[in-house]
């Protein structure tokens, strides 16, 4: 599903990214971790085609993001789930219209974006909350509605930084249950986080990273 080969990324004199191999299979979940700086967001924003590598390939479902014309790049995205530490919802819109936007942008037509949301919202536990407003929402639930807003696309790959990084550690593990789950159903998932021991609790692989490298892989317990 995923491939990189030597990639590299370089920000002005300083290698964000250096010499990454890493190969991913279609339904892993993955745990990418390390201290700040260690270049966890920006192996994502290249799996998102945010950035092209300076250096070796990436390649993600047979396309390569490196020469990915930036006309392509939308028809890539939906593809692809995407979850931020803050899920910058539309504080004007419904939950139901924040998450039925990635279908409304792409074109979708509109009576068939109202299943869409609706299986999407019941994927996170928020069948029940399509005409609330997200300020009328605790923070555990507006990250849900940024999560159903990445799945409502059925993307075969979602990736995630730091998606628990403003969570209390119940409501982490509840999060992070959610994207186990998605992993169950054959999707790839692929979370920065600096929570080992929240990661520790899933069953997964751990890809350390430190200075750009990547240090180190390991499987991870699963003991919850
Ligand atoms: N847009 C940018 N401009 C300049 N330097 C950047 C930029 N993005 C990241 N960096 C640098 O690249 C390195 C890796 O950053 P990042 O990928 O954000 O790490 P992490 O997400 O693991 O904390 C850091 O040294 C950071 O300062
Ligand atoms: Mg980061």
């Amino acid at each position: 599903m995923i491939r990189l080969s030597q990639v590299g990324k370089r920000y002005g004199d300083r290698d964000a990214l250096r010499g990454v191999d890493l190969e991913l299979p279609k339904g892993s979940l993955n745990f990418l971790m390390g201290p700040s700086g260690a270049g966890k967001s920006t192996l994502l924003r290249l799996l998102l085609a945010l950035e092209r590598p300076d250096a070796g390939q990436v390649e993600v479902a047979g396309i390569n993001l490196g020469t990915l014309p930036r006309r392509q790049r939308p028809a890539y995205l939906r593809r692809v789930g995407a979850v931020f530490q803050d899920p910058q919802l539309l504080a004007d819109r419904t939950v139901y219209q924040n998450v039925a936007l990635p279908l409304q942008l792409a074109g979708y037509p509109e009576p068939a974006q109202g299943p869409r949301v609706r299986a999407a919202l019941g994927q996170v536990g928020l069948a029940g909350a399509e005409g609330r407003l997200p300020r009328a929402l605790s923070t555990g639930e507006r990250q849900r509605v940024g999560i159903a807003r990445a799945l409502v696309h059925r993307p075969a790959l979602v990736l995630a930084d730091e998606p628990t990084g403003n969570l209390d550690p119940a409501l982490s593990a509840e999060i992070m249950g959610l994207f186990q789950r998605f992993q169950q159903v054959g999707v790839t998932v692929v979370i920065a986080t600096h929570d080992v021991d929240l990661a520790q609790r899933f069953s997964g692989q751990a890809l350390h990273l430190e200075g750009g490298r990547l240090v180190g892989r390991a499987a991870l317990g699963g003991a919850s």
